[in-house]
């Protein structure tokens, strides 16, 4: 694992978005995972300004998004369909017909999760992840105690999670309890991670993620299994890893050839 620790989440997103667009400009076609949530929003407007600004070219690009409320139709607010289209999708060159996302409504969920697995193969497999972290070291919507082989399919939120999102619902009665999420699995064949965290509420979540065991109850550690994971936090999410000097001094340090 590579832990960058930045000043501010700004300067993590700035970050991030660089490894993106770098991506992009050596391999135009390039197959992404995308996160919602709360922690993204940056990411999102920096590669847009880089697409508006510098000629960052979607034209190409397939995307696979991680997650998706069953049970919401596209149109609703809520849904990580309306996220993608408001966030991101509607701003950039990207082809409507290589954005993926879960089917919240799919009359057969199995198939339609076998499906998406078969969709993701096709493309090529995920170039690079984006992830952020639940406060309960969800990745994904893969809660604790999920499969660290886990494929697309259904899961059940915490009470945890649930509470952390019913900001989104005007109408709390609306809140699905199920997912559509990527599995552990999944994410761990992208050939590349992104994770982002900020804030203090994320803090013990990243330090169990990074420090602690690789375990079924803290599924963002499995990262610890991947060739190329790379951790991008702000002081506060990074309050509590022990070794925080060290990733800091390993970051500056680290020889050119090694960099981004
Ligand atoms: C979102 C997702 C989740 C979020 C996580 C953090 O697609 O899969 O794992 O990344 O719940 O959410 P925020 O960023 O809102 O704190």
């Amino acid at each position: 694992m590579e832990i960058i620790i930045q000043p501010d989440a700004d300067a993590a997103s700035l970050a991030g978005a660089a490894v993106i667009d770098a991506l992009i400009r050596r391999k135009p076609a390039a197959v992404l995972g995308l996160a919602t949530g709360s922690t993204p929003l940056t990411l999102y407007r920096e590669l847009i300004r880089r697409h508006r600004e510098e000629g960052l070219d979607f034209s190409r690009v397939t995307t696979f998004n991680l997650d998706e409320y069953l049970g919401l139709a596209p149109a609703h607010p809520a849904s990580y369909h309306f996220y993608m289209r408001e966030n991101f999708f509607h701003q950039v060159n990207l082809s409507a017909a290589r954005a993926h996302l879960p089917d919240g409504l799919a009359a057969d969920v199995p198939a339609a999760c076998r499906r998406y697995e078969e969709q993701i193969a096709a493309a090529g497999g995920i170039d690079l992840q984006v992830l952020g972290i639940g406060a309960d070291g969800h990745i994904g919507f893969n809660e604790p105690s999920s499969s660290l082989a886990s494929r697309t399919r259904v899961k059940t939120l915490t009470m945890e999670t649930l509470r952390d999102n019913a900001r989104h619902f005007t109408d709390p009665g609306e809140q699905p309890r199920h997912v559509i999420t990527m599995g552990v699995g999944t994410i761990m064949d992208a050939r590349t991670v992104l994770l982002f965290a900020f804030g203090p509420a994320k803090a013990r979540a990243v330090a169990a993620a990074v420090e602690g065991p690789v375990t079924a109850s803290v599924p963002a550690s499995a990262l610890q299994l991947h060739p190329r994971a790379v951790l991008f936090l702000d002081q506060a999410a990074a309050g509590d890893l022990r070794r925080r000097e060290y990733y800091r001094w390993v970051h500056e340090n680290k020889p050119d050839w090694q960099r981004f």
